[in-house]
Formats: structure tokens, sequence, C-alpha cells
């Protein structure tokens, strides 16, 4: 099938960037998009033109590279499906397609779909871990977990970090990623001794980022493909407030003695 594109191009993180019209010939409807893309690089570096940056690594759905905007939607009309995991069936012969990079100012373009996520990395490195040394890896069962609670530790762990979240929400917002990290480790036993602390400097993290505030709009939910809940978010709102409470009482303990 014939599948026309409108590409953002642009040079760098200075350069004006504009769409740029390419036409493809032959695309297999097996193909995935990547695959698409692949094929049109391929093009152009042949007639000795740049080819369309864009980032991926696994191209199975579980590493959160890759990711852009398809027709203004993240990750394309697949609900539940990342970019790379996108196949052409879902096109008809002649579509035109418009693929523009994550629209975010905390994700500056580092070139063409290609942007700069280090905000998310930042907002890990303020808590989105254990910190215990834990040894070798421990036997599987040696923790019971309710099997409710290990479930939804699960569903939370899925998030890939994608952005996709942050892209579709109009204010910008990082709160359904942060939830999604804040939860998974919040509703586990190993979790516990950094929770408030965790939730705390997660969100003072994501503040400092040029990221907006989360006013229940659902876009993120919608947009995410790993289908991580908005109840995460709520679920890092009642830790948010038990941690500010907790550490306001720190601090006037402290300001006693
Ligand atoms: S919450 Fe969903 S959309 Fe946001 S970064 Fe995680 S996987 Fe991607
Ligand atoms: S390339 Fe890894 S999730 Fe798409």
């Amino acid at each position: 099938m014939k599948i026309v594109l409108h590409i953002w191009r642009q040079k760098n993180n200075k350069a004006q960037g504009m769409m740029v019209r390419y036409e493809l010939g032959n695309v297999s409807e097996h193909m995935s998009f990547l695959e698409m893309l692949d094929v049109l690089n391929e093009d152009l570096t042949g007639k000795g033109e740049d080819p369309v940056a864009f980032e991926h690594d696994c191209r199975e759905g579980i590493c959160g590279c890759c990711g852009f905007m398809i027709n203004g939607v993240a990750h394309g009309p697949q609900r539940g499906t990342t970019v790379c995991q996108l196949h052409m069936r879902h096109f008809k012969d002649g579509d035109e397609l418009w693929l523009e990079p994550w629209r975010a100012k905390a994700f500056p373009v580092l070139k063409d779909l290609m942007v700069d996520r280090s905000a998310f990395d930042r907002i890990i490195a303020a808590g989105g871990y254990v910190s215990v040394n834990t040894g070798s890896a421990p036997d599987g069962n040696a923790v019971p977990i309710e099997k409710q609670k290990a479930d939804l530790a699960m569903d939370a762990a899925q998030c890939i970090g994608c952005g996709a979240c942050v892209a579709a929400c109009p204010n910008a917002s990082a709160m359904l990623f942060t939830a999604a990290k804040v939860s998974h480790l919040a509703l586990l036993p190993q979790g516990q001794p950094e929770r408030y602390r965790r939730v705390r400097n997660m969100v003072a993290q994501m503040q400092a980022e040029v990221l907006g505030a989360c006013t229940n709009i659902g876009e993120c939910e919608a947009a995410c493909p790993k289908s991580i809940k908005l109840e995460n978010i709520a679920r890092l709102n009642r830790d948010f407030i038990k941690a500010s409470w907790i550490f306001r009482k720190d601090t006037a303990v402290a300001g006693a003695g």
C-alpha cells in the first residue's frame, strides 16, 4: 500500500523544525511502524539525505525507548500499544500520517522525533529504588505478599518510562509516571522503610522539572501503552499527604529540640 508521511524534521535543539512530506509505495501490512520508517530511512540514505532520527531499542514494547505522536495521538491509534508494536495493517492504502515528537517543555527535541527524557531519570534518581543492601537474589517465596497487592504492584511496575503520559497531558504532567514508580514500591514490603521519604523526594524532583501539575484530566491513562491506572495517582496523593504530615512532625520535633 501507499502511505504519505509528514514528519517533523529538526536538526537539533536550537534549529527551527518543519514538517517534511514523504511518499512510500510498497508498504507491507505485515511491517511494524518502525520497520516502515526503516524503509524510508534506507531510501533517504541511498539518496544521500539525512535519515529520520527516532528512538528504539527492544522493539517488543518493553524498554520504553520508542514513542512519538501519530496524527496527534501518542504511540498512534492502537490503544495499549507502543509504536514499535504497532503494525501497518492498522492503516489503509493512501493514509496520510503526521509524525511529531513528544511535545513538552521537559522533553526538549534532540533531533527529528527524538526527545531528551532525562527529567524521568532525575525523578527516579530522587527515590525510585530500594536502597538496602539485599545481598544475593532472595528465594522467590521468602517474603509472603498478598496476591492482590502483588498484582497491583506488578501492574504499576509495567510502566516503561516512555513519556506518552506527559506528551498526552494538556498540562505536560508526569504524575502517572511518578505515581507508577511510587506505587510499585509502596505496595511491597521491601518498599516500606523508605516509603514516605521516597514519595516526598520524587514529587519534589517532579516539581523541580518543567512538568505541569495534574488536574485529573485522564489523558495520561488513555495514552499509556501499558494501561497504567489513574488510581496510582490517588495512591501517590495519599502517601504524599501522609509524608507531609510525618516530615512536618519531624521538623516540629527538631525545632523544639
Ligand atoms: S505511565 Fe505509561 S505512558 Fe507514562 S511513562 Fe509509564 S508506560 Fe509510558
Ligand atoms: S522500542 Fe522498546 S518499547 Fe518500543
